[in-house]
This record gives C-alpha cells, structure tokens and sequence, in this order.
C-alpha cells in the first residue's frame, strides 16, 4: 500500500510516498481501508520536529483522522465492524495511508449522509472545540473569543459557541476574506491576531495559537473570565505568562490547557456521532478547505505553512 512517512524532520519536504505493506490489526484494533484523511496542525507539529522529545522517529507516518471501511477486525473486536463505514482516530500517526489501523474503541459508525470528507473534517476537530469549552465552564449567554479561529478546531468552536446560545463570539484571524467567512459561521465580532479592534472582555477565550502573544490576551478576560488553551499553533507561551495572572488578580482569573486525551473514548464518540448528525441536520457547516490525493500530502502541508487553509486540506487515496 501507498503511505506518507516522514523522511526528514522539518519542512514539508521531507514528507515521501513510500509502499509498505498493510499493517495488521492487533488486539483491540480494526484494520480501515481509507476513504478520507484528515490534515490537522498537530500533524504539522510533529512533522516539523518540535515534539521529537516524544520520540518520534524518521519514517514516521503521519496522519490521526481518517474515515473508510474496516476491512479487518483484530483478537478481542466485534467482527461486525467489519464493512461498516467508520470515522476513525489513530492516535498520533498511521493515518496518511492506504490502510491504517485504529483502535476499536474509536469507532463512530458513519451516517450515509456524511461523507468521508466532511467526517475527517467534524470528528477531531469538534470534539476538542465541544470539550475545550466544556473545560472552560462555557455557560449559553456568556461571551466568547475563539484565538486562532480559522483552522479545524476554531471553526468548530465558533459554531459550537453560537449554536449554544454564546452572548457574543469574537475571533481572531489575519485577513478581511477570512473575518468574513468566520460571520458567516456564526462569528460577532473580529480582531486581528494580535487581538486588537476592541476593547472588549470576554468570559471564556479558547486559545489554539498559544505562543509569545498568548499573555497580552489575559487582559480580555471579563472578571472570572476563563482561558483554556487546546492548541499551540505558534509554539509554547513565555516561561513568565503566570505573572500576567497575577497582575490581575483581583479580577479571579483562570488559566487551563485541556487535551482530549483526558476525555474517556464513550464521550468522545457520542459527541462525534452528534457532530455527525447535527451537519446532516444542517446545524453545522464542515469547511473543508480543499480534496487532495494522498500522494499530495507535500502540496497539504506547503499549504498550511503557507497559512493559506482556512479549514481542513482532505487527503484520499486512489481508488484501488
Ligand atoms: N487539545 C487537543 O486535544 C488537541 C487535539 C488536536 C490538535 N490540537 C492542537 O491544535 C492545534 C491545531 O489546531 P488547528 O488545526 O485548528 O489549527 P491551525 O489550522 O493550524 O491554525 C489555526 C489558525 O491559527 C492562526 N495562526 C496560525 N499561526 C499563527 C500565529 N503564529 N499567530 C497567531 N495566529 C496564528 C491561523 O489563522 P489566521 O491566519 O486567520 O490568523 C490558523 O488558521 C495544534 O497546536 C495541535 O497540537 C489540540
């Protein structure tokens, strides 16, 4: 089979096509022929080498988010996932191939209204926005700025935020074209990325971008505002950020990062499948910035590093 690796560490570059062979599905594992692949930032951070600590090695395959049919089931699955149409998560690679594994427990049943697409577009990306403001204690009526709200997670955030009734929902984006486009999604106010336009505060911010600016965003907050970082698309933030806290104390901040994987897998696909059947319902919009072939994962992440997604890059295989 057809499998994007990592070759060398950094730039999009040194993504390859390589043939492997199939992996096998192992114990609590479901083997997926893939139909769609989700391109996430995570999968630019780890190609860049930024988490090399978390060892990964040269030949890695990148890839978390994939949708397809499980083709096999290993030891201890219910071999009656086997041809169903599924969304599936690897975890932190396997996704960018012909054939990947995942584990059982990560399944969500594909409605047949959903496409693969717009799945891998949903999945991940909705659950991190829906728990990332469940973290925040986000409450309908409250205001909310969404940081970094282009990308998979923010869009979702965006219109999570305003379907449950968010008093307000600014975001914050780098261009006049992208402001517009995040009105459409339910977005009420726009400042740019360093957070300028307003002066207004904000009960929850969701923080996808972190990184040297993430401080200056604490004097956003409303008292007893909230501020939960679920992404690090600009890197860590300064080494000093908690002294910012501390300069307006008396206004009873909070900070958090919030991770999925703290999530237990029943939540997060019964939130998935919600996702699914909200779009179907047509509550939901999937943006799905562009359908690449898989062997374009170079030409997706040239795109990225670019800044020019606004949404999801799509990878899918050929057609065996
Ligand atoms: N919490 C979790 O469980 C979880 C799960 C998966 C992924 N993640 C994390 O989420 C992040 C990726 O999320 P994503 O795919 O939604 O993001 P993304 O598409 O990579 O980036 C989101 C947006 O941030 C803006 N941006 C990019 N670089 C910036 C910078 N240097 N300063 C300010 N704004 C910048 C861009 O919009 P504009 O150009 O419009 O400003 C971009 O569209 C990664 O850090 C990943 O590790 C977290």
């Amino acid at each position: 089979m057809k499998a994007v690796a990592v070759q060398a560490f950094g730039g999009p570059e040194g993504l390859a096509v390589i043939d492997l062979p199939a992996p096998e599905p192992a114990e609590g594992q479901v083997l997926i022929a893939t139909e769609a692949i989700g391109v996430g930032g995570v999968d630019a951070v780890i190609r860049s080498g930024a988490l090399a600590a978390y060892g990964f090695r040269d030949g890695h395959i990148l890839g978390g988010e994939i949708a397809g049919t499980v083709t096999a089931t290993g030891p201890g699955v219910d071999p009656d996932w086997a041809g169903q149409r599924v969304w599936a998560f690897t975890g932190v690679g396997g996704g960018y191939a012909e054939q990947a594994v995942a584990p059982a427990e990560t399944l969500v049943p594909l409605p047949s209204a959903t496409s693969a697409a717009d799945a891998v577009t949903l999945g991940s990306s909705g659950a991190v926005a829906h728990f990332g403001l469940r973290h925040a204690h986000f409450a309908p009526g409250e205001s909310v700025l969404v940081r970094g709200a282009a990308g998979g997670i923010g869009i979702m955030a965006v219109q999570l935020a305003a379907r449950a009734g968010a008093g307000a929902v600014a975001v914050t984006t780098s261009s006049p074209e992208r402001a517009d486009r995040l009105r459409e999604l339910g977005a009420t106010r726009v400042l740019d990325r360093a957070g300028e336009g307003t002066a207004d505060t904000y009960d929850v911010i969701l923080d996808v971008v972190a990184g040297p600016g993430l401080p200056s965003f604490f004097a956003k907050l409303s008292p007893n505002g909230r501020l939960v970082a679920v992404g690090a698309v600009a890197g860590d933030p300064p080494s000093d950020f908690g002294k910012h806290l501390f300069a307006a104390f008396q206004k009873s901040l909070s900070f958090a990062t919030f991770s999925a994987n703290t999530v237990p897998q029943a939540d997060r696909r019964a939130v998935t499948a919600d996702l699914f059947a909200a779009a179907n319902r047509g509550e939901l919009t999937s943006v799905v910035h562009e359908v690449l072939p898989l062997e374009q994962a170079v030409l997706a992440h040239r795109k990225m590093h670019a800044g020019e997604v606004f949404g999801r890059i799509v990878l899918t295989p050929a057609k065996s």
